[in-house]
């Protein structure tokens, strides 16, 4: 039986993850020309059961990136596809703990040339072990960042480009050096956009608020649950452009990501948000999110894609 994570997905295989290696020349390596997804699975201990989260979804968003970025890979990859080798790879790792799928849509060609059309492009994925990517239940400290969310006409924002984590790693570098937990970025004209990695919500008045998609945020997927999960309790809900001083004036404001999951966030450039610890609503959309995902609760199955038994586990083919 393989250690979970070591079998990956490679030029078309499933092979142990020390033969999947790209050459220095590679294109992608070169100028961050690909784009991916992350995608968590929890293991339920009651269920016995591991779970995808909104796995279509993602498999969506991976091709529709791909698309943007004029990344064909060789065979012939829709929505089906990319769930069917994502489900394979997990049932092959055979986890029983929680899981963070990384797919990767990348130019393979080695042709020196900064250009998308034209270069060879290829599928990977790995995945590995993964518990709580931050302490959910603390309230994270954050900043304004002086780094500007990339604009959707210099790198479209609704794909998730590789390079583009440039832009994202120096936003989240630039709080950490000053003791903050994450980074806000502003778009360029100065509205809210996103942190470095995850969406924003903010509760102003008893109003649930989320920057609009147009203001160069990533669409995503669980900033999606959390507006069903607010759609179905009643609450109002706006969808629209924010103002800096709207984050340094809310009530409740929190992160939303499949990696920081639902993250309460306490304090905006040294401010206190309401009271300083987790508000009402927050935790509410945090404890209903973590249920459905966990299989706590059998509600909303449609978020959930169970993994089956590794009876597809045959040992990796070797070419
Ligand atoms: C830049 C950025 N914004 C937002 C998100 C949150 O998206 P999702 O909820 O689909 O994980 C992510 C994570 O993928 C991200 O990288």
């Amino acid at each position: 039986m393989s250690q979970p994570g070591e079998i990956v997905y490679f030029e078309g295989d499933f092979v142990p993850s020390d033969r999947a290696r790209v050459p220095i020349s590679t294109h992608a390596f070169n100028y961050g020309t690909g784009c991916f997804e992350g995608i968590r699975a929890y293991w339920s201990p009651r269920r016995q059961e591991l779970n995808v989260i909104r796995l279509r979804e993602h498999a969506e968003r991976l091709l529709r990136s791909a698309k943007i970025l004029h990344l064909e890979p060789p065979e012939q990859l829709d929505a089906a596809r990319v769930e069917a080798i994502i489900l394979e790879l997990l049932a092959r790792n055979d986890y029983h703990e929680d899981v963070y799928i990384r797919p990767i849509l990348y130019k393979s060609g080695t042709t020196i040339k900064v250009t998308l059309a034209g270069i060879d492009s290829d599928l990977c994925i790995f995945t590995q072990p993964f518990g709580d990517y931050l302490d959910i239940r603390k309230g994270l400290r954050v900043m304004i960042s002086a780094w500007r969310r990339i604009d959707d006409n210099s790198i479209p924002s609704r794909a998730k480009p590789t390079g583009a984590y440039l832009n994202a790693a120096l936003a989240s570098d630039e709080a950490r050096a000053r003791g903050f937990d994450e980074a806000i970025m502003l778009t360029a004209d100065g509205h809210v956009s996103e942190a470095s990695s995850s969406n924003l919500f903010l509760v102003l008045d008893g109003v649930l608020v989320t920057p609009q998609a147009t203001d160069d945020v990533l669409v995503g997927i669980t900033r999606d649950c959390v507006m069903e999960l607010a759609r179905e309790r009643g609450w109002p809900l706006e969808v629209r452009r924010v103002d800096r001083s709207e984050l340094l004036s809310a009530d409740e404001a929190f992160l939303s990501g499949t990696g920081v999951q639902i993250a309460p966030v306490t304090m905006v450039d040294g401010r206190t948000v309401g009271d300083g610890e987790m508000g009402p609503i927050t935790s509410e959309l945090q404890r209903a999110y973590l249920d459905v995902v966990r299989a706590e609760v059998d509600d909303r199955p449609e978020w959930r894609t169970p993994v089956g038994v590794p009876e597809a586990a045959a040992p990796a083919r070797r070419s």
